[in-house]
């Protein structure tokens, strides 16, 4: 009988100690040229490009002043932020810790907890006019938990940007299969002149994370009907 045969729940390890699946990240991170590029040009994360694809085909970063990044750790969106608008005010917040970034106030906090959405307003100067997350819930396997789960973070995210953004603003969140839900969507229709959903080709094909972009906040006017 194999050693696997008789521990089932026991992983197989290499020579070197790794898991199969730590084997299989670490030969995907090796291949990956978005890994490469992203070493070549000092960013912290792959997903920096996502950023700058998504950049590419909204503009969203045109005329940004003021900047919450939403899930900042470990930095590579903010990095970008700050290559591309020396004079933008940023601040992030992330459940993990991120090496200091010159010019960003970086809270190691839950997003979730109540004081988190005061203390980000606080750290800018004015109301900020790109609100985005890039957060995702630890995931636990269950497909429809993992969904609520990210989900409940993006909702929780719409809701600050509409309470925060300048007139005109954009919210930028990332989102699971399926897009936002009906609802989600129609709250982010309301309040933003155009919403749409994009896949940059930095996000690996097999991962069900999309972004939504919505642009052109309406305004905090009690009124906006429906
Ligand atoms: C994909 S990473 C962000 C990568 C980042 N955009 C970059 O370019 O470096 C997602 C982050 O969301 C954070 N996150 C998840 N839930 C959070 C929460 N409730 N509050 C704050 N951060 C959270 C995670 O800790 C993780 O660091």
């Amino acid at each position: 009988m194999s050693r696997a045969g008789r521990n089932p729940d026991k992983r197989v390890k290499t020579a070197r100690g790794r898991t199969a699946s730590s084997v299989r990240w670490l030969e995907r991170q090796l291949n990956d040229p978005y890994v490469k590029q992203a070493k070549a040009d000092g960013l912290r994360s792959r997903a920096a490009y996502k950023l700058i694809e998504l950049d590419e085909k909204f503009a969203i970063l045109k005329g940004v002043t003021r900047v919450v990044d939403l899930g900042i750790a470990p930095g590579g969106w903010s990095q970008v932020i700050r290559r591309r608008l020396p004079k933008a005010g940023v601040v992030g917040i992330d459940l993990l810790p991120t090496e200091p970034i010159e010019g960003v106030t970086i809270f190691e906090m839950d997003f979730m907890a109540d004081d988190a959405p005061a203390r980000l307003q606080e750290a800018l100067d004015g109301p900020p006019d790109l609100v985005m997350s890039d957060m995702a819930a630890n995931t636990v396997g269950h497909k429809q938990t993992d969904h609520l789960r990210t989900m409940g973070l993006v909702e929780a995210a719409s809701w600050f940007a509409i309470e925060t953004l300048a007139e005109g603003g954009t919210f930028l969140a990332k989102v699971l299969a399926g897009g936002t839900d009906t609802e989600l969507l129609a709250l982010l229709k309301k309040h933003f002149r155009t919403v749409k959903h994009a896949k940059p080709p930095a996000s690996r094909k097999g991962s069900s994370e999309w972004y939504v972009i919505a642009q052109g906040f309406k305004g905090r006017a009690e009124d906006i009907p429906g």
